[in-house]
């Protein structure tokens, strides 16, 4: 080794600034890919929710309530979706107006620690084992968290006036077939969280006025048709959590033709006649989630016009017959999430034209085309398991997951910190590398050979430089409406070729630091040696590298059956791993 000459010095220099240009350019792709944890909505800070496509926070509080507040009033479209039920909900129950706070009682005869108000009763958590004697005319009567064990034959009939009956976590287990006889007056009845395994035919058969049924969290495991047999008024029947093992083979309304609302969520139903819901004309929200359901038959919805919401999330569906939506005309709300769906036809979904939220999460997708959404014309809400097939949505107002890390519903560079860093890194790239080979130029190098290497490694970073530029240029292009061009621009030959020319930059970089590496390495370890690669061989091995670089980064183009679209499976068009799964946050609701 020669001693320190300020020659040497300067190439020294000139090789660490190209050095740590290269370097930067790694971290920042790297980082742009591992790094970024910021999402679009933090375009708005905390607290505040972005106006649809329009660039515009507004405070939280503003969001659905009533005004329009965004230009283009998007914080009061469709704001029933992440209630879905209690969208429905408001629409379908009056909401009690609250009375006058009167704590008056009007009833003579009542156990001492049971609060009365009225002609309303509570008796709650005190140790009762029978239901209490009290005035006849009570109108609402609460016996929770008690420790009934029976309900015997006319265990209510005195109480005629009754409008509103609670039994919850009393672990009742044997109830007579008369035990509500002449509750004619009764509207609700909860007997949720007790121990009842069988409810006997007829015995709700007085309960002409009954409105709401609440069965939930009971070891039931079967019911007939005629359990239900006289309740003509019920609207809301609630049977989560009942160990279901099937629901009757056919006309389970027959005797319910006012359901509206039917829950089975959280039971082992396995399968479904398609005659089984043959009679529930007015079904508006059906829940069958968290079932063991594998397969539907083709019509099993066939008569539910009216049917606005239904949940068939988590079950064992694996294939949904081709037209089984198709009697679902008013249908708006359709959760499919965490079922091991293998296909979804490519018309599935072409009768649900009045569907405004479509959920898919969990769901697999490989064959998944934008024609399977487009007849879906409402449709506003759509989550999916990745962030990917959002671009198979372009109609679609939201779509989750928002963002994959890098991109987002809205922008192809979803945060501020990450377009800043591409154009900082566009133009320190271009412009550094160009310095440095400039700067090669002009200050003669005592090793010739090497300084050759470091301009070579310089083209080579430029090429990530001008990579960087295009995507910047892109992201502005698409400002604001990214998904709706997502598709075609990851599809597009200039994706393609970008992506190939950061693939080959990268390559490139890679293989020359380490080549250079090598030879210092060499240099040190053997000073003396006249182990040197000559002219020649380092123009040879320049081209090698460069031909290698060229060849990998080509393979992905040629061969789009083994390796689909390489570069075009993100919006920055380089095959980064950055998938991730959105934390769900309260700005989420926006
Ligand atoms: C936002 O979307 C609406 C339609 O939903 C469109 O009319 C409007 O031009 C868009 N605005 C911007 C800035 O993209
Ligand atoms: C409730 O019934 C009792 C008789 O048991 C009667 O004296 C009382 O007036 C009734 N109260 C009301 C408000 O009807
Ligand atoms: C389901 O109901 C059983 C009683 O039947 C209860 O022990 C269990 O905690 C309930 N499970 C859930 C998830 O509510
Ligand atoms: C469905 O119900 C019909 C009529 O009750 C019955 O004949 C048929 O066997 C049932 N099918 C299945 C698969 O249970
Ligand atoms: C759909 O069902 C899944 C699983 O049951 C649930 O996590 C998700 O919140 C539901 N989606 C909507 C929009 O209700
Ligand atoms: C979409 O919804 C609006 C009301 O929200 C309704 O008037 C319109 O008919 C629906 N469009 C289609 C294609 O059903």
């Amino acid at each position: 080794m020669s001693s320190v000459s300020p020659r040497a010095g300067y190439s020294l220099c000139l090789d660490i600034i190209s050095l740590v240009l290269s370097l930067l350019v790694f971290m920042s792709t790297v980082r742009a890919g591992l790094g970024s944890t910021w999402s679009a909505s933090e375009i708005c800070p905390l607290g505040h929710f972005p106006c649809g496509n329009v660039s515009v926070c507004l405070p939280q509080v503003l969001h659905c309530n009533g005004q329009e507040d965004c230009p283009n009033g998007a914080d009061e479209e469709h704001c029933g979706d992440n209630s879905g039920w209690a969208n429905f909900f408001d629409r379908t129950i009056q909401i009690p107006l609250p009375r006058d706070l009167s704590t008056d009682c009007f009833l003579q005869q009542y156990p001492d620690r049971c609060q009365c108000i009225e002609l309303e009763l509570q008796c709650v958590r005190i140790s009762l084992n029978s239901v209490p004697h009290v005035s006849p005319n009570v109108t609402s009567l609460s016996l929770k968290s008690n420790e009934i064990r029976v309900l015997p034959e006319n265990a209510f009939s005195r109480y005629t006036e009754l409008q509103r009956l609670f039994l919850q976590d009393n672990c009742i287990s044997s109830v007579s077939d008369r035990a509500f006889n002449g509750l004619f007056k009764l509207q609700k009845l909860s007997l949720s969280q007790n121990c009842i395994t069988l409810l006997k035919h007829g015995v709700f058969a007085d309960l002409h006025q009954l409105n709401w049924l609440i069965l939930d969290d009971n070891p039931l495991k079967t019911i007939t048709v005629n359990t239900f047999t006289g309740l003509r008024s019920l609207f809301f029947l609630s049977m989560v959590n009942t160990s279901l093992e099937r629901l009757p083979s056919s006309r389970l309304c027959r005797h319910m033709p006012f359901l509206n609302w039917l829950d089975f969520e959280g039971n082992c139903i396995q399968r479904l006649n398609y005659s089984t819901l043959l009679s529930c004309d007015e079904l508006t929200v059906l829940s069958l989630r968290a079932n063991h359901i594998k397969r539907l038959p083709e019509n099993t919805f066939q008569s539910l016009h009216v049917l606005g919401e239904l949940d068939l999330s988590s079950n064992q569906i694996k294939e949904l017959p081709l037209n089984i939506f198709r009697g679902l005309q008013s249908l708006q709300i359709l959760n499919l999430s965490q079922n091991p769906l293998s296909h979804i036809h490519l018309s599935q979904f072409d009768h649900l034209t009045q569907l405004q939220s479509l959920g898919l999460e969990g769901v697999e997708i490989p064959d998944i085309q934008t024609r399977m959404f487009q007849s879906m014309k409402n449709l506003s809400y759509i989550y999916f398991k990745k962030f990917q097939y959002c671009s198979y949505a372009p109609h679609v107002r939201k779509c989750k997951p928002n963002s994959d890390g890098l991109s987002s519903f809205e922008d192809l560079l979803a945060s501020v910190i990450l377009r800043v860093s591409v154009w900082v890194m566009a133009f320190l790239t271009c412009f550094g590398n160009l310095f440095v080979i400039g700067m090669r130029t002009l200050i003669r190098a005592e090793n010739n050979l090497h300084a050759i290497c470091i301009k070579v490694l310089c083209c080579a970073d430029c090429l990530m430089g001008v990579y960087l530029f295009f995507v910047g240029i892109y992201d502005v292009k698409f400002r604001g409406e990214y998904n709706k061009n997502a598709h075609v621009w990851m599809e597009s030959l200039e994706c393609r070729t970008i992506g190939f020319l950061a693939m080959l930059s990268s390559e490139v970089s890679v293989m020359l630091l380490t080549y250079l590496t090598l030879e210092k390495f060499l240099v040190i370890v053997f000073p003396l040696s006249h182990l040197r690669p000559g002219k020649n061989q380092t123009f040879t091995i320049l081209a090698v590298i460069w031909l290698v670089g060229i060849s990998i980064a080509t393979v992905p183009l040629l061969n789009d059956e083994l390796f689909g679209n390489y570069y075009g499976r993100n919006g920055v068009c380089f095959p980064l791993h950055s998938e991730r799964v959105e934390k769900p946050t309260a700005k989420d609701s926006t």
